[in-house]
This record gives C-alpha cells, sequence and structure tokens, in this order.
C-alpha cells in the first residue's frame, strides 16, 4: 500500500497535472464569465443537472474546481467552495441552513461582523441567535434544544484566543441533530482539521493565512457533497452571490503552496514573542496557546499541532498604554487582517470589533485594553526590538 503524501506535497500538487494542461507547471486561469455549449440540448441538460460541466462562473469555473478539491483535500472533507470573502463564506453557509423560527448557538466571542451579521442581520429575519460560553461544553447542553439548527464557533477566537474543544461540542451539537460549523481561520488545515473532529462544515477567510500575502480578499467552506452542493446553488448563486474571482483563486493556490513553511516560522516566532511579552513588566497578560500560563493549554496541546501566530495581550496602562505603544512602533504595521508577511497590530475594541457595543464587549470577554498582534515572517529579533523600544519603559498607572 502506498503511503498517503505529507501536508505540504498535498498543498503544492492535489488535484493538478501538468500533463493535463499543456505542460503548465502551474494552473491556467480560465478567465471566462460564461461557457458555450456544444448545442442547445447539452444546454439544457447542464441545466437540468443531467451532464456535468460548468454553465457560468458564479456558479462554477475550472480555476475555482481546483482550490475547492485541494481545501477539501487539505481539510479532509469531502468538497469545497470558493467565495469572495470570509464574510461571503458566512453568509452563504447560514443563508443555506437556516430559516424562520430556527435557533444558531453561537461562542461567546467571534471575529466583529460574524458577530454583527448574527445580531443584526440573521435576526431581523427571524432566526434566533444564542451565545454560550462554549469553552465549557456543557453550557452547550444545557442550551441546546430541538429548534438548534447549527452550533457555530471559532477556535482560537478572534480576538481573545479562547479555544473550544471540538470533538466535545460535536458530540453534543449531533445528539440534538444540529450541524457544526467551525471558522478554522486562525488555525489553519495545517494546525487544526476540525472534520477529522466531528465538525461537519468549516470555513475560512482565506484572506488570511491562506493567502498569506495580503494581497487578496477570499473565502472557503468544506463539507460534504450534498451539503457543499446546497450551499453553491442556494446560498451561493442565489442568495449572495458571493463568488470567487478565478485571479484569487490563483492568488490562493500560489499562498497554499507555502502555508506549511510559513505557518511553522509563524508559530515558533509567535512562541517566542509570547514567552518575551510574559515577562515583560508593563504586560500584564498574555493570551497565546502555547504559553503554559495559557488557561486552555492542555486543549492547545490536544487539538492544536502548533500554537499558531496570533497573540493578544494587554499592559498594565489598559487602552492608553496601548495606543501609546503602537504609536511607538517603526517596523511593526498598524492594520486589520492578519496572517501575512509583515507583523500586524491592531485594537480589536475600536477596530475590528467595535461593532459589539462597549457593554456586549464586557459580556463577550473583550476588554478594551487588549491588543491583537498577528506575528509576521520578519526576523525574530526585529520583531522584538520594535516592540521593546515602543512598550512603556515603567508600567503605567492604570487609567481611572
Ligand atoms: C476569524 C475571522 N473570520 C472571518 C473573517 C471575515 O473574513 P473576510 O474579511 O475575508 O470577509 C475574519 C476577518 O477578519 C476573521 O478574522
Amino acid at each position: 500500500m502506498s503511503r498517503a503524501k505529507g501536508f505540504a506535497s498535498r498543498a503544492i500538487h492535489h488535484g493538478y497535472e501538468p500533463r493535463d494542461n499543456e505542460g503548465a507547471l502551474t494552473p491556467p486561469l480560465h478567465l471566462t464569465s460564461t461557457f458555450v455549449f456544444e448545442t442547445a440540448e447539452a444546454g439544457g441538460e447542464l441545466f437540468a443537472g443531467e451532464r456535468s460541466g460548468h454553465v457560468y462562473s458564479r456558479i462554477s469555473n475550472p480555476t475555482l474546481d481546483l482550490l475547492e478539491q485541494r481545501i477539501a483535500e487539505l481539510e479532509g472533507a469531502e468538497a469545497g467552495l470558493a467565495l469572495s470573502s470570509g464574510m461571503g463564506a458566512i453568509t452563504s453557509t447560514l443563508w443555506t441552513l437556516v430559516g424562520p423560527g430556527d435557533e444558531i448557538i453561537v461562542d461567546k466571542t467571534l471575529y466583529g461582523c460574524t458577530f454583527a451579521f448574527m445580531r443584526h442581520g440573521l435576526s431581523r429575519f427571524g432566526v434566533k441567535i444564542s451565545h454560550v460560553d462554549m469553552t465549557d461544553p456543557e453550557n452547550l447542553r444545557a442550551a441546546i434544544s430541538e429548534t438548534t439548527r447549527v452550533v457555530y464557533f471559532e477556535t482560537p477566537a478572534n480576538p481573545n484566543m479562547r479555544l473550544v474543544d471540538i470533538a466535545r461540542i460535536a458530540d453534543i451539537a449531533h445528539e440534538a441533530g444540529a450541524t457544526v460549523v467551525v471558522d478554522n481561520t486562525y488555525a489553519t488545515p495545517y494546525l487544526t482539521r476540525p472534520i477529522e473532529m466531528g465538525a461537519d462544515i468549516v470555513l475560512h477567510s482565506a484572506t488570511k493565512y491562506l493567502g498569506g500575502h495580503g494581497d487578496v480578499v477570499a473565502g472557503l467552506v468544506v463539507g460534504n457533497c450534498e451539503q457543499i452542493g446546497e450551499i453553491r446553488l442556494v446560498g451561493m448563486k442565489d442568495m449572495t452571490g458571493a463568488v470567487m474571482a478565478p485571479f484569487n483563486a490563483l492568488l490562493i493556490l500560489r499562498g497554499l503552496k507555502t502555508l506549511a513553511l510559513r505557518m511553522d516560522r509563524h508559530c515558533a516566532t509567535a512562541q517566542r514573542v509570547a514567552e518575551w511579552l510574559e515577562t515583560h513588566p508593563a504586560v500584564c497578560k498574555v493570551h497565546f496557546p502555547g504559553l503554559e500560563s495559557f488557561e486552555q493549554h492542555e486543549l492547545a496541546e490536544r487539538q492544536m499541532d502548533q500554537p499558531g501566530g496570533m497573540i493578544a495581550f494587554e499592559l498594565e496602562g489598559g487602552l492608553q498604554a496601548g495606543r501609546e505603544m503602537m504609536n511607538a512602533l517603526l517596523m511593526i504595521q498598524r492594520a486589520v487582517s492578519l496572517g501575512d508577511a509583515e507583523t500586524l497590530i491592531q485594537h480589536p475594541a475600536s477596530m475590528t470589533h467595535s461593532t459589539y457595543t462597549p457593554e456586549e464587549r464586557a459580556e463577550h470577554g473583550i476588554s478594551d485594553g487588549l491588543v491583537r498582534l498577528s506575528v509576521g515572517l520578519e526576523d525574530l529579533n526585529d520583531i522584538l526590538d520594535d516592540l521593546n523600544q515602543a512598550m512603556p519603559s515603567k508600567p503605567v498607572a492604570a487609567a481611572a
């Protein structure tokens, strides 16, 4: 029996054969909106689903096909779907899965726009959104009911790094007949494969680590063939129209080729940066799965192959000290997004998570002083030097 190929090899080769493409090493870009039918009858058969092939690029396209096969392979899923953005992936998926009267149970902490979509979007159409602290899976058992269609969470969660035990949550959700949807943007399939742990659907902001170079906005979803077929033909084709552009699919395919390499470096550097931050006198709390002090360190070791490249931390001086430190940085860039070659820093309460009210942020565990750092691919010493020169030299008293 032949040995299965490793992650990096599959990320580079899966689904593509140069011999079938004029010998081209890299896949062709199918820059076309529509596809020609050999006969009128053949067109009719394609529409009726009696013949396979491409019709129109809002439904499918060969360049997207390759990316969809590749991400499905890396996540251990049957099928994949490429969308215009992470939010396109989230909205197309949820519009497909729920209707009026259904409930979605979501974890307490979510990326700001996902939170806004649930709270201000879906809830306007009769979908009930219930937030449950899933760091204790028993909270889900207590809350779930027969109207719960979907259980949705991020792990690690943006921005405070809370983890959710995928296998335990999936067991509880499945007992009640609910579909488990995981946003795997922070971990990527290189570190965590939620389908192997019992999740049904996994989605990504491919804008982040999968693309990896800060030059594209994109989203991906994987699941079984039936679910992905429905999300393609209902959520994406008819409800959101959020299809990925073929050129963007090539950029994500290029990013995937170096995902393993980049993640190894992101994780190793982030570990050293987190350890350094933890010993700095101006820092009062570091949230990073690779630290022994991280409350869910045991779960991180069990569920993640490495701790990831994202760190959240709080300074003794709170928000004001955080702003001054960010403004003093010379190499590290003040920007939202994450997973790029450049180290990026941002303040969730006033930026990515300003979609929450202050009261909601307090209730959902997003403190005003939290700073989010996406550790890039620069040299470790240059990242540490920049942070060091920008840090308050002495702990600053917290503002009253
Ligand atoms: C965890 C997470 N999910 C989803 C999204 C949305 O992705 P996009 O910006 O590609 O629409 C983001 C964006 O920051 C994110 O951090």
